[in-house]
């Protein structure tokens, strides 16, 4: 195949394809690794892709089109790529027509050298070219060339819209993308570009569209939402204040903030607002020492990461927090790994959510000398699960005999059972009927586990 490569200028959002679509029905095939991000950039792409008549299908082996939608920031993601693209050899060789695709991390680092490494690929498109992609599928199509289409649209503003084919009762919305922070370990910057916001009065509108369609809840989403600034001069807890007046939507959740940003205005809009913003932050730590901090070019200490904590626990009354910590950091000794597992003393995490520390390309931390030994990372891990884990049951026990305000997301016919979520982000198991989707209901807590509650409804708080 020869090579394209696609410039600047991809297809508007909601823009009706003059792209040579096809007549019939086709199928594709999206597989999706890695974060929230990741996922909700594969629904946007399976609506996109209904410009060009494809719908969604369960499997591999029913689609003309199969897109890899890869994950880099923790996984050995070019190997999972060639092998599951090998998985697809013996489908290309049954249907010439299938046309096959990377997107994502992967796609945006490898470029064409993914296409000259994988001859199977027709194409590869970067994290900033998810909107070109009916168009990269109709050229591909079109042309029988293969196409590259991986430029970061540095220059461009961010202005889309919240595409998704059937949004449920909550659903996750874009506000920033990319990062600024350069943390030594983290290849995000490097595979997301540069930070940039979507307009507030953009936000506004899309948020109110969403509730139209039936949804009762947001998620925010950024690798980094507390450094939002929109074009107006709005900042994140601006954005917050203004989501909760001026829409109509039920729940407003966020994910991910940073520490560094995170500020006694932030906290205060979020009790001030508590009817609608969620009272559960995830708040990534990623260490308990702050030498190894520095290393990882945080920006805060321990001291002012517990600092921001207690602020946050001050401000708000029955906060939820969880976080993210990487063990095995380079140079990290058995004395500042002791540190991270006493902050689990100190900050009452609901959940931890932890890793081992992995070499990511282009990254500073990549080229320390001081990498620490797979054993000693596989040690620290459990050991800072069994630790969290004997805490979190603890936690898990004070929530028995509470009324909490659970959105009814799901009904399981087998069971009888609706689950949902409460406002802080517990998950919620109780009897109940399907018509309860969509409504906010009071649950009395029986039973609880560190992850999932079980409980009762009733009919007043
Ligand atoms: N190794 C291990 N964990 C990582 N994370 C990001 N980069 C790495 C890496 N190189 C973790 C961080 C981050 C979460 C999304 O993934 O904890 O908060
Ligand atoms: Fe990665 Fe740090 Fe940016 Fe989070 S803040 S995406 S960890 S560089």
């Amino acid at each position: 195949m020869n090579q394209v490569t696609l410039q600047a200028g991809g297809v508007e959002a909601g823009a009706e394809a003059k792209l040579g679509s096809e007549d019939k029905t086709q199928g594709v095939y999206i597989s999706t690794y890695g974060c929230q991000m990741n996922v909700n950039d594969s629904e946007r792409m399976y609506s996109l892709l209904e410009m060009l008549n494809y719908q969604p299908v369960a499997t591999p082996e029913q689609a003309s089109l199969i897109i890899i939608n890869s994950c880099s920031v923790r996984e050995k993601p070019v190997h999972k790529v060639h092998s599951e693209v090998g998985r697809y050899r013996e489908l290309k060789k049954a249907n010439p027509e299938l046309r096959i695709g990377v997107g994502g991390c992967v796609g945006q680092q490898e470029k064409d050298r993914l296409l000259k490494d994988v001859p199977l690929l027709d194409f590869v498109f970067g994290t900033d070219a998810i909107d070109k992609l009916p168009e990269i599928v109709a050229r591909v199509k079109d042309s029988g060339q293969s196409v590259v289409s991986a430029k970061f649209e540095h220059q461009q503003p961010y202005h889309i819209e919240t595409l998704i084919k059937n949004p449920g009762v909550s659903t996750f919305v874009n506000i920033t993308k990319g990062c600024d922070n350069f943390c030594t370990f983290c290849v995000v910057p490097f595979t997301r570009g540069r930070e940039r916001s979507r307009p507030l009065a953009h936000l506004v509108q899309d948020i109110q569209r969403l509730v139209a369609r039936g949804v009762k809840e947001v998620t925010l989403l950024g690798q980094n939402v507390n450094s939002y600034r929109s074009d107006c001069g709005a900042n994140f807890a601006e954005l917050l204040k203004t989501l909760a007046e001026k829409t109509d939507i039920e729940r407003i959740r966020y994910t991910t903030s940073h520490p560094k940003d995170f500020n006694q205005e932030l906290v205060d809009i979020m009790q001030a607002y508590r009817h609608k913003l969620c009272e559960y932050i995830h708040l990534p730590v990623q260490s308990g020492n702050t030498e190894v901090l520095e290393r990882m070019n945080r920006g805060y200490s321990r001291q002012e990461y517990l600092e921001k904590a207690q602020m946050i626990f001050d401000t708000i009354p029955g906060v939820v927090l969880s976080t993210d910590i990487i063990v095995g950091f380079p140079g990290e000794t058995d004395a500042q790994f002791e540190d991270t597992l006493s902050l689990l003393d100190e900050v009452p995490y609901e959940s931890i959510f932890a890793f081992k520390y992995s070499p990511r390309p282009f990254t500073k931390a990549a080229r320390f000398t001081d990498q620490v030994a797979e054993d000693v990372k596989s040690d620290r891990l459990n050991r800072l699960f069994e630790r969290h884990r004997e805490l979190a049951f603890a936690m898990a026990k004070k929530y028995e005999g509470r009324r909490l305000a659970v959105l009814v997301e799901e009904y399981d016919q087998e069971t009888g059972r609706l689950s949902g979520r409460s406002t802080q982000n517990k998950l919620v198991h109780f009897t109940g009927s399907e018509e309860l989707i969509g409504k906010t209901v009071w649950v009395e807590i029986k039973e609880a586990f560190p992850q999932t509650l079980r409980g009762h409804m009733v009919l007043a708080q």
